[in-house]
């Protein structure tokens, strides 16, 4: 069977109505504005509603992707959703999608956590199943409901995330030298206690004790992910670069992982490529984990930063510790 190429051919994103403002935040924490937003970049996060699920803003994010690709439900044979924050440890959330779209039945349907790196893993893996010729056009959705796992009262977390949902169609195609040109990914599983929740898993279910102790909320050293995020981000951006033959100044536009505006400068230092040519909208949505490179890519080609022809890196960086590159030539 032969390898086909790659492309994707559309996106879309959906991010919760409520706005919660560093400001607002900063009444109920002990914080300010000033801090969250010099040492982040963050300014303000979505929130979803109470009762607005991971499978409701990734269905919303999908519909608006299918959109635009042009692609309708019934064409959709596979559904990859990147999520920490399934609406129930079981089913997938690609399933409730699925049925929420009414994709055909006979779709394979599969969620998978790599953290903030899923988008790229998800978008590598349905782009892997699309080139083996087995499956013909993929759902990739970055989803997200963070604010659920959150510990509202600490704000070495709290102020850093938010929620929201990113997806793109993939496609087959047989012109040469488009779409996805290669992938990087990688994990660091030694350092998987930088970022985590302890609980509410199998090793440790929920139970009173672990729900009062709060095990299920996420654990993180900032500075050790900070250090680490910066050189693995940078390698991994300039290994597929390496790969493929080209230098850092023939990208026209960096998606990276939207976790800190001070990580994105960093690696545009690292790289020497301004960051006019980083796209960035964490200051709007904070960290929103596997949702942020999708959410990133839909608002930089409705920006009109995304043209035909442009060569795209996407980089992000996430618990596990995963990390992953992806270039595109648009
Ligand atoms: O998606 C990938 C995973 N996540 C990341 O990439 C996050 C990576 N890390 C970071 O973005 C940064 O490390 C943070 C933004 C989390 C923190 O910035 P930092 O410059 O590394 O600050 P720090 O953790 O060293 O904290 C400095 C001080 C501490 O006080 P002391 O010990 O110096 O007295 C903190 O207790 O700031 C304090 N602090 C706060 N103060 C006001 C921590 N959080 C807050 C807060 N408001 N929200």
């Amino acid at each position: 069977m032969s390898i086909l190429s790659t492309l994707i051919l559309g996106t879309g994103s959906y991010a919760p109505a409520r706005i919660l403002t560093n400001e607002e935040l900063s009444k109920t924490v002990e914080t300010s504005n000033e801090w969250i937003f010099t040492r982040s970049g963050i300014r303000e996060r979505r929130i979803a509603a109470p009762l607005e699920s991971v499978s409701d803003m990734g269905a919303e994010a999908a519909r608006r992707a299918l959109e635009d690709a042009k692609v309708s439900a019934s064409e959709i044979d596979l559904v990859i959703v990147a999520t920490v924050t399934p609406d129930a440890p079981m089913p997938a959330v690609a399933c409730h999608i699925q049925h929420k779209l009414s994709i055909p039945s006979n779709a394979a349907c599969f969620d998978l956590n790599a953290a903030c790196s899923g988008f790229i893993y998800a978008l590598d893996t349905a782009c892997a199943m699309i080139s083996s010729g087995r499956y013909k056009k993929a759902l990739v959705i970055g989803a997200e409901k963070l604010s659920s796992v959150l510990d509202w009262k600490d704000r070495t977390t709290c102020v850093l995330f938010g929620d929201g949902a990113g997806a793109c169609i993939v496609g087959a195609t047989l012109e040469p030298n488009i779409g996805l040109l290669g992938t990087k990914l990688g994990a660091f599983g030694g350092s998987a206690d930088l970022l985590y929740i302890p609980g509410g898993g199998s090793n440790k279910p929920a139970t009173p004790d672990s729900i009062a102790s709060g095990d299920h909320f996420i654990k993180m050293k900032g500075k050790e992910v900070f250090k680490l995020a910066v050189r693995v981000m940078d390698e991994a951006a300039r290994d597929i670069l390496e790969q493929h033959g080209y230098k850092a100044d023939q990208i026209s536009l960096v998606i990276p992982h939207q976790a800190n505006l001070r990580i994105i400068e960093s690696i545009s230092q690292y790289l020497k490529l301004p960051m006019d040519r980083f796209f960035v909208n964490v200051d709007r949505y904070g960290n929103t984990s596997a949702a942020s490179i999708g959410i990133a890519l839909d608002e930089a080609r409705k920006a009109g930063k995304v043209k035909k022809g442009d060569l795209m890196l996407l980089v992000a960086f996430g618990a596990g510790l995963t990390y992953g590159s992806a270039l595109i030539r648009w």
